[in-house]
């Protein structure tokens, strides 16, 4: 992403509900303040791509989050759909392997053309937040550390031809050492510095199931592309106040 976007384009809101409805009442609210939005499997699996669509009427962009994980042949196959949808970003499981991730790639290069769509972004999904080093060696067998996975699963990504990774805000910082300027860096996990009350919540509880946290700010200075920001502003009293704050936080000189 070029370093000249602008902080609206950086902030991704995670549509993590389960009907059309909620999702374009949220986008409504946030028309002309972000240009861009997440779907993840709940909404998918509740609307399918009618979700999609829903959000690209509004003018959203989408990044497609449904993190793709199967043999080569059926991952291009979902690629080439989610291209046709017109989706601007996508992933997959990078832990899927070489073959898979090259499948995914091929896929969107091959359906862009044929659909004459934008191809989009195809991300790698390296180590789950969710796994600590501790469940990455006993539960899936890698004996290294969480970082040192990361870095490994991002350079096969690269060698695949995929344009980038998710990462926590931990792992920015190596990656972008790593991999250099081009890499595409998305990360979730984002908390604003300045905490925005949720209703029957506590401001102080901000984290909510997020380990690895960053703001706004620091993720960006640490070389985030794009931040992937959910209940901070779908939760809030009033998220249009909230995604604006996230973006002026941003932009603040
Ligand atoms: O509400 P919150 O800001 O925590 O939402 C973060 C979003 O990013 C959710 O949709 C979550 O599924 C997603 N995500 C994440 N950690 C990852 C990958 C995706 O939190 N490693």
């Amino acid at each position: 992403m070029p370093t000249s976007a602008s902080p609206a384009d950086r902030v991704l809101v995670a549509l993590d509900v389960s009907s059309l409805d909620e999702a374009d009442a949220l986008l409504r609210r946030l028309d002309g303040i972000l240009t861009g939005c997440k779907i993840g499997s709940q909404l998918f699996t509740a609307a399918g791509p009618a979700a999609i669509e829903t959000a690209r009427k509004r003018g959203f962009r989408v990044f497609l989050d449904l993190k793709y994980h199967d043999i080569p042949n059926t991952v291009g196959a979902a690629v080439r759909e989610a291209t046709r949808l017109g989706v601007f970003m996508l992933n997959i499981h990078a832990s899927g392997g070489l073959a898979m991730a090259r499948a995914a790639a091929e896929a969107a290069t091959k359906a862009a053309g044929e659909f004459a769509m934008p191809r989009p972004l195809c991300l790698g999904v390296t180590v789950l937040t969710s796994l600590d080093r501790r469940a990455l060696q006993r539960e899936v067998g890698v004996p290294t550390s969480v970082e040192s996975h990361v870095l490994h699963l991002a350079a096969l990504a690269r060698e695949a031809g995929l344009d980038g990774c998710v990462a926590s805000p931990q792992e920015i910082s190596p990656l972008r050492l790593a991999m250099g300027a081009r890499w595409v860096i998305v990360t979730p996990g984002i908390r604003p510095a300045e905490p925005v009350r949720m209703p029957d919540r506590s401001p102080l509880l901000q984290k909510d199931d997020q380990v690895r946290i960053a703001t706004p700010r620091r993720a960006l200075a640490a070389g985030a592309d794009y931040l992937v920001v959910g209940r901070p502003v779908s939760a809030a009293k009033d998220p249009a106040a909230a995604a604006a704050a996230i973006v002026a936080e941003l932009g603040a000189p």
